[in-house]
């Protein structure tokens, strides 16, 4: 697996900025390659820095790296966060939005079946990858070192089968969820972590410099191609010795 290129910056415009060229560029190399631009998206404060998607167009498919299981336009929906921040403000045609289906909200097993279908949809022309290749994952990271809704300790670390997954016990609320799993992250073309301000000092110094504890953050290690690169801000970089 290759190593992570770490990019820290003054402040959070010049990060959204550079993550936006970044974001252009895979883009266009995607476009011209296969003519589509797939990548899954993640809550938080990410969606605010994802100023590319909102500039340029281009044919573009989203997907969730995780997903809350509450109505679409709930507070805590990541879909909800992603359309204030970013779809209402670009047309993005709602066929290209890969939302939960939440009629299947009591049987989660189902629900994550049918997101993992959904994903085979869009990746069927996939040669005999057992996996599906992202072109992009763009993830954030909480202070407890987890990324999508993948725990420290929970069993889905293990989880080297399915694409998509369910947990009822997320130890942040809200407990039901669905998420990416580690295969489908590691087998994307490229994954990029956001995460900004002094509280991810730490834990961004725990994830980088002691990656052997195998903190879930830490274990996002993109197969060979794919590339793995941080995009921080010097708060949250503090820490970092990264040798
Ligand atoms: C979650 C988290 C997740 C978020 C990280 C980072 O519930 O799984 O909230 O959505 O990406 O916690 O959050 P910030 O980007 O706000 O630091």
């Amino acid at each position: 697996s290759t190593q992570p290129i770490v990019y820290s910056f003054q402040s959070t415009s010049n990060l959204s900025d550079s993550l936006a060229e970044y974001i252009l560029k895979a883009q266009k190399e995607s476009i011209d390659k296969r003519g589509r631009f797939t990548i899954a998206i993640s809550g938080g404060s990410l969606p605010k820095t994802l100023t590319a998607l909102i500039k340029k167009s281009g044919v573009k498919h989203i997907f969730y790296a995780d997903e809350r299981i509450v109505p679409l336009d709930h507070e805590d929906s990541n879909h909800k966060l992603a359309y204030d921040t970013l779809y209402s403000h670009v047309p993005i045609p709602s066929d290209n939005i890969h939302t939960i289906d939440l009629s299947l909200q009591n049987d989660l097993e189902e629900l994550a079946d049918a997101y993992e279908k959904e994903l085979i949809r869009e990746f069927a022309q996939k040669d005999s990858a057992r996996f599906p290749v992202f072109d992009l994952i763009l993830l954030g990271i909480g202070p407890d070192g987890h990324t999508a809704s993948l725990f420290p300790g929970h069993e889905l670390l293990s989880e080297n089968d399915r694409w998509v997954a369910f947990i009822e016990d997320s130890p942040k609320p809200p407990p039901r969820r669905v998420t990416l799993t580690f295969p489908v992250i590691n087998h994307a073309a490229r994954v990029a972590f956001v995460a900004t301000g002094v509280g991810k000092a730490q834990i961004l110094h725990d994830i980088l410099d002691t990656p052997e504890i195998g903190l879930p953050a830490a274990r996002v290690r993109p197969v060979a191609p794919g590339q793995l690169v941080w995009f921080v801000d010097d708060p949250a970089s503090a820490e970092v010795k990264l040798a």
